[in-house]
């Protein structure tokens, strides 16, 4: 059976093996070469695993818990580093000269250059790709990576590409897709291993999805550690009601409901939901039938062999 995808990643190209956009190759080599700074903070994650909660932790740890600021447009504070990578919004944008677009949006490697430090980075993009001085570690910004298991990442990407990307084939050839290491940054497993083997360098903090379920606290004190910051008990309680998955789902600078919007605006996705979808560990074991889970296991065990990672 031929899978929808042929079309829905079409025009895309492997750079080091990762599955980007064709126009990576004109921004990724600016990413390669471009100049990190000692104080910027980057968030590094395979989407959909928890990537937006973490940088709102961060952001605020690092900002003191200044809910004022925190007000901003999640983008904006903390811009995605790709972004003008992964959506080619230029010729939609010529239509609509009105709209008004933001840098951040338009060009996202140039804004993230001129950015006041210390800035704050998200990316996607596999330790390969990321900027040479951090590769070679002549600059040793403070990396916090973030990892899902693979199961509820799929089911997440799945309603993402639906929302935001216009997938429209069937969850199985969705999972399909998802180990066959055909969607935009896969493949998966070397993506988060590229991590897993430096979590112990000083500059990287290595976090899980199920951790923060788990225990925000804890995670909120081990990252204020880790970025040299001092807490309260009673922040550490205030951080955590902020970052409450209900919270953030009624908060418009990290709920992304002005990117759906816009998504909208143009027609480029016809389907229903939210950014802020469901927030559950384990929500693949009411979505995925026992065939797809054995053919998950399997995949897992394979990719995970012969390292301690567990996911
Ligand atoms: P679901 O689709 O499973 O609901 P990313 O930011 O990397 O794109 O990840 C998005 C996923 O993180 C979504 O998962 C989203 O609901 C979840 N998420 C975002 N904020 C959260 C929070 N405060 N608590 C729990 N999950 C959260």
């Amino acid at each position: 059976k031929k899978l929808f995808l042929t079309e829905f990643r079409s025009g895309y190209t492997r750079v080091c093996g990762t599955l980007m956009p064709q126009t990576h190759k004109e921004f990724g080599n600016k990413i390669l070469n471009m100049d990190v700074r000692e104080d910027d903070t980057f968030v590094v994650s395979f989407p959909k695993t928890g990537t937006t909660w973490t940088q709102e932790m961060a952001w605020c740890i690092a900002n003191d818990l200044d809910f004022e600021r925190a007000k901003v447009f999640l983008p904006e504070r903390f811009p995605f580093l790709e972004h003008t990578t992964l959506f080619d919004y230029r010729d939609l944008f010529a239509k609509r000269p009105d709209m008004n677009f933001p840098l951040y949006v338009t060009n996202s490697v140039q804004y993230v250059s001129e950015l006041p430090s210390p800035r704050f980075i998200k990316t996607h993009l596999p330790w390969e790709l990321l900027p040479k001085q951090i590769q070679d570690g002549s600059k040793q910004p403070k990396i916090i990576y973030v990892a899902r298991n693979c199961k509820d990442t799929c089911v997440s990407y799945y309603h993402h590409s639906k929302l935001l990307e216009g997938y429209k084939g069937s969850f199985d050839d969705f999972c399909k897709l998802f180990m066959g290491n055909s969607l935009t940054f896969a493949p998966f497993w070397s993506h988060v291993l590229s991590f897993w083997k430096r979590k112990d360098h000083s500059n990287i903090l290595f976090l899980k999805y199920e951790d923060m379920k788990k225990d925000l606290p804890a995670v909120i004190r081990q990252t204020a550690n880790f970025l040299g910051k001092s807490m309260t008990e009673d922040q550490v309680k205030t951080l955590a009601n902020h970052l409450s998955f209900q919270n953030m789902k009624n908060n418009p600078a990290v709920n992304y409901e002005a990117v759906v919007e816009i998504n909208r605006t143009f027609n480029l996705i016809e389907a229903e939901g939210q950014f802020m979808r469901s927030g559950q560990v384990g929500e693949w074991k009411a979505t995925m039938t026992p065939e797809l889970i054995k053919q998950f296991d399997s995949w897992t065990e394979k990719n995970l062999k012969g390292t301690d990672l567990t996911l």
